[in-house]
């Protein structure tokens, strides 16, 4: 059961939102910092992290924060922890792109039990409560009904942070490409598990992400009922990052194999 009453979902969801409005604002964007090759953080990152942080730690003071651009203490996994990507699509941000959201998740007794997904720019909000289906802007959604591979859209993620992964990847997209009817690459990974949930895309695999990149779009695509697992099909972790595969469930275990090469 969780701690969180319908009320605190309500406000978190407008916090989000509101937040999310800094992503969209014309001269927001003052300073791009790089954390690594193609790694970058902004003030917009900054501000939103500790915007939600603050209000979080006001509303939940029993639960831990794990944030993307924040010091990152041990989390006890046991006890509950908000899970934050500030800006998911930060590379998207800083070229105007107009395809990034804010993601955030609360885990509790080791799993996700809320998420939500703010794309301000089309202003389109997803979320989740366990037990309770997914949601886009309060209307129901559900994963697509697609069977084949060869009636499959998929979308595939560069992994631009670790390029030691890239050939494997690209191998990857090779052969989604070839399998299915085409391959999509959107550059914000917490969407593309949204749209698998909605059913736009029929799948999405990243050799490479972390926890606040997947933790709220899990949890809407498996209440939108679809799947989302390691690419080997094994669980993912609430702490430490790895490869992600997300399907509608009935590609999923096609493409468990098409990724083994
Ligand atoms: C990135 C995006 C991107 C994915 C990267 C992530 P960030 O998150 O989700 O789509 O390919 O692996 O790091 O850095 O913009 O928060
Ligand atoms: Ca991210
Ligand atoms: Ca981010």
């Amino acid at each position: 059961m969780s701690r969180l009453t319908e009320e605190m979902v309500r406000q978190v969801i407008r916090w989000v939102e509101e937040a999310g409005d800094w992503l969209d604002d014309p001269n927001g964007l003052r300073t791009v910092t790089a954390k690594g090759r193609a790694d970058f953080v902004t003030n917009v990152d900054v501000a939103v992290e500790e915007f939600l942080r603050r209000r979080l730690a006001g509303l939940t003071p029993w639960a831990q924060f794990l944030g993307e651009e924040g010091e990152k203490g041990p989390i006890d996994v046991t006890r509950p922890f908000w899970i934050l990507d500030p800006v998911d699509g930060t590379t998207n941000l800083i070229h105007r792109f107009r395809h990034s959201a804010v993601s955030l998740a609360l885990a509790e007794d080791g799993a996700v039990t809320f998420g939500v997904v703010c794309q301000p720019y089309t202003r389109e909000c997803f979320a989740a409560r366990r037990g309770e289906g997914a949601f886009c802007n309060g209307g129901l959604i559900r994963v697509s009904g697609t069977e084949r591979l060869a009636d499959g859209l998929v979308s595939a993620g560069t992994v631009p942070g670790r390029r030691d992964l890239a050939d494997g990847a690209f191998g990857q997209m090779r052969r989604i490409y070839d399998r299915c009817q085409d391959v999509r690459r959107t550059g914000c990974a917490s969407l593309d598990l949204c749209w698998v949930a909605c059913g736009r895309l029929d799948g999405f695999v990243e050799q490479f992400l972390q926890p606040w990149d997947y933790a709220a779009g899990l949890l809407i695509v498996e209440e939108a009922g679809g799947r989302v697992t390691a690419p080997d099909g094994a669980p993912l972790s609430l702490v430490r990052g790895g490869g992600v595969l997300a399907s509608n469930g009935k590609l999923h275990l096609p493409l468990t194999r098409l990724l083994e090469g």
